[in-house]
This record gives structure tokens, sequence and C-alpha cells, in this order.
């Protein structure tokens, strides 16, 4: 329990310093103490999710290939919530683990996924080493990072990713954002939710050094329509010739 408290501490800390002079993160805690209230109903609701979900289905056994492609390797799934897609990655064959800001979320993904790794952790201040994952994977938590944040959200993928490892975000196409006070049941909740333009988000990977290749719009013809966008760390080229 004193080891949670530092570690959320160091959460809040290590943001501050990267954000100077941003309201404190209020928008950070915020989203937490949400996703703490609701992890129990979010879990419930989103169990049985992706039998309904064929787009993801496809779009989550081609980012396991691109990474048994690589030659395999831990993946992060950043954002984990309840685990769900975390535990189908290791179905898919790989070595997934889950990061989450919540953590009672974190305590759902355990109770449901007891033989997996999921740890607490804020993909602001991602406290992975560099270089040591074979993929990376953000569905639906990107969406409550204000877009001053994503370059350093980006910056941490990047770093944390083994050259040549592929990147899978699924978000909220679009271009508003609202503040959510409610969820999964009536649950108070304070979250901002962003939409975002695919567009947009590529021109922001371009800039933290990723290689964009490819994008899925789901659900165009929706009031919420959905991106699955895929992009890579570059591999290491071959080393220079001499002439
Ligand atoms: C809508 S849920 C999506 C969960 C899961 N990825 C899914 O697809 O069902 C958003 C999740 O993102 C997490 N989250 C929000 N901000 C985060 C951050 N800065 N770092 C890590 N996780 C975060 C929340 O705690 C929550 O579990």
């Amino acid at each position: 329990m004193f080891s949670a408290v530092v570690r959320r501490l160091c959460i809040d800390l290590g943001h501050r310093a990267t954000l100077p002079g941003m309201n404190a993160d209020s928008w950070l805690t915020d989203t937490r103490t949400s996703y703490d209230t609701v992890a129990v109903s979010y879990a419930d609701y989103i169990r049985e999710a992706l039998a309904g979900a064929p787009y993801l289905r496809a779009a989550l056994a081609l980012f396991a290939d691109l990474v048994h492609a690589t030659g395999g390797g831990p993946v992060a799934d950043v954002g984990c919530g309840p685990g769900h897609i975390t535990a189908h990655l290791g179905e898919l064959g790989l070595d997934a683990f889950g990061v989450d800001l919540s953590p009672v979320m974190i305590d759902v993904a355990r109770r449901d996924h007891p033989g997996l790794r999921f740890e607490v952790g804020s993909m602001t201040d991602l406290d992975l080493a560099d270089e040591s994952v074979a993929g990376l994977l953000a569905c639906w938590s990107l969406i409550h990072i204000p877009d001053e944040a994503v370059p350093t959200v980006f910056g941490h993928f990047r770093r944390v990713s083994r050259p040549g490892a592929p990147l899978l975000l699924g978000f909220h196409v679009g271009s508003e954002s609202r503040l959510k006070t409610q969820g999964y049941g009536g649950h108070p909740m304070k979250v901002h939710v962003h939409r975002r333009r695919p567009e947009q988000v590529a021109a922001w990977l371009r800039e933290a050094g990723f290689t964009v290749e490819a994008h899925l719009l789901t659900d165009p013809d929706e009031s919420l329509p959905g991106a699955l966008l895929f992009a890579r760390r570059p591999p290491l080229g071959p080393p220079p010739t001499r002439s």
C-alpha cells in the first residue's frame, strides 16, 4: 500500500517535471480517480467486447504478426484497463503485459488475468527501460491525454520501443473534446475525452520519430468513428558505406 502511494506520487511529480506550470496535472489525477471509481463496472462492460469487434480483432492479429515478424519479445499494452486486450495478445502468442494509470484497474486486471503482468504507471512518464519492448499498443487510452502532452507520450513510446517495433493506437475520430462526468452505470467521472483526426495523430508520430504504416477507420457512419493506426519505430539502417 505504501509503495503504491509513493509510486502514485512519483507519477504526479514526474509529470509535473515534464509540463511545468500546467495546472498541477489535475487532469491526470482526475483521470486516475475516475477510472478507480469505474474500474469494476468498466471490466464488466468490456469483458466480452472483443467478440463483437471483428476489425479490432483483425488489427490485433495483424499487430501480433508484425511483432512475431521482428523476432518477438515483450509487448506493452499501455492504458490496458482491465487487461482483456493484453490477455487476447497473450492468446495470440505474444509476451504481453499491461500498464495503467488506475491502481484499481490494475487490481481488476490482476484478478481477471492472474497469469499476466500488470503495473501501475502513466504513459506521460512511462517507467520502462529504453528499447525494452518489441511492440506497444495504446487502445482508447490516448483519448484522455491533452494535445500538449501527446508529444511527451509519443517520445516515451519511441524511447521504450526497440528499432523495428510496431505501434498500434486505437482512438476516437473527430475534432472535439468533451468532459465526461459519469459512465459505466452512472458512476461519477471527471475525465476529458479527446477525439482526433488520424492525420493529426500521424503528424505527431512522425515528429516523434515513428514511420506511419496504415490506418483503418471504423464505424465511419456512426456518431463515434474510431481509428486503428499502425506505426513503427524505424529499424536500424545498414552501417554507412565507405566510398
Ligand atoms: C477507455 S479505457 C480503455 C481501456 C482498454 N485499453 C480498452 O481498450 O478497453 C482508458 C484507460 O486508459 C487509462 N489511462 C488514462 N490515462 C492514462 C495514462 N496517462 N497512462 C496510463 N493509462 C491511462 C485509464 O485508467 C483507463 O484504464
